[in-house]
């Protein structure tokens, strides 16, 4: 089974950031789930949230595991963990129907080609309902934050291995992310210079 020790780090202040935003009750599809370790953390801490993770086909089985393993006990009252479902972002037709109150994606817009990105906000435009949010969890470029050294290191160092990947600049992922009717709503600092962009499919207010 994957296992990211970044997880365990993060998962905590994921949870207070997920705490602040999400509406009671709220239905939350994950992309990227890869080890599953927030969609296992957050189910046990929050109640009635209802988890549907998901990753590309080279992920399932192993975070098919960790669910299987880990899912299914200790839930927090009236949270639900769905079966890991198969979502690579750019097709289209694997997009499940929604409507979510929110979707939820860590440490992806960095791994994914840059060409994706558009598709996986689009995605989360489609599926969330009206006043549902988009967060993306992660480290970023710009958008009025300084660019810290380590994560100056973390782009090069990505670019080095394959051009298409990288960090992203916040300031173009909200200019499209706006194009597709999500707002800019919140750029929450979060610990070792990672950040949340939080957006809000327009329409009416969830929660
Ligand atoms: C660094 S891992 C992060 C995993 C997990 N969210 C976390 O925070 O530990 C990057 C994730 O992005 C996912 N990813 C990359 N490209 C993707 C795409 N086109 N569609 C969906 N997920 C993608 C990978 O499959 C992987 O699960």
């Amino acid at each position: 089974m994957r296992f990211s020790e970044a997880c365990e780090r993060n998962k905590e202040p994921i949870l207070h950031v997920l705490r602040q935003w999400l509406p009671p009750q709220a239905r939350v599809l994950e992309v990227g789930s890869g080890s599953g370790q927030h969609a296992v953390h957050v189910v046990r801490q929050l109640a009635g949230v209802q988890w549907q993770p998901s990753d590309r086909a080279e992920y399932l089985a192993d975070l098919r595991e960790r669910i299987a393993l880990e899912g299914r006990e200790g839930l927090a009252p009236g949270a639900q963990l769905a079966d890991p479902q198969e979502l690579d972002v750019d097709r289209a037709e694997q997009w499940p129907r929604g409507p979510y109150e929110a979707v939820f994606s860590a440490n992806t817009t960095h791994i994914m080609e840059a060409a994706s990105v558009p598709c996986l906000l689009a995605g989360a435009a489609r599926v969330l309902a009206p006043g549902g949010l988009l967060l993306l969890y992660g480290p970023f470029l710009g958008g009025g934050v300084p660019t810290a050294p380590s994560n100056a290191a973390f782009d090069a160092h990505l670019r080095s291995l394959d051009p298409a990947m990288g960090l992203r600049d916040a300031q173009a992922v909200n200019e499209q992310a706006l194009s597709l009717g999500l707002e800019a709503l919140a750029d929450e600092a979060m610990p070792a210079n990672n950040r949340t962009l939080v957006f809000r499919k327009r329409g009416a207010a969830v929660g």
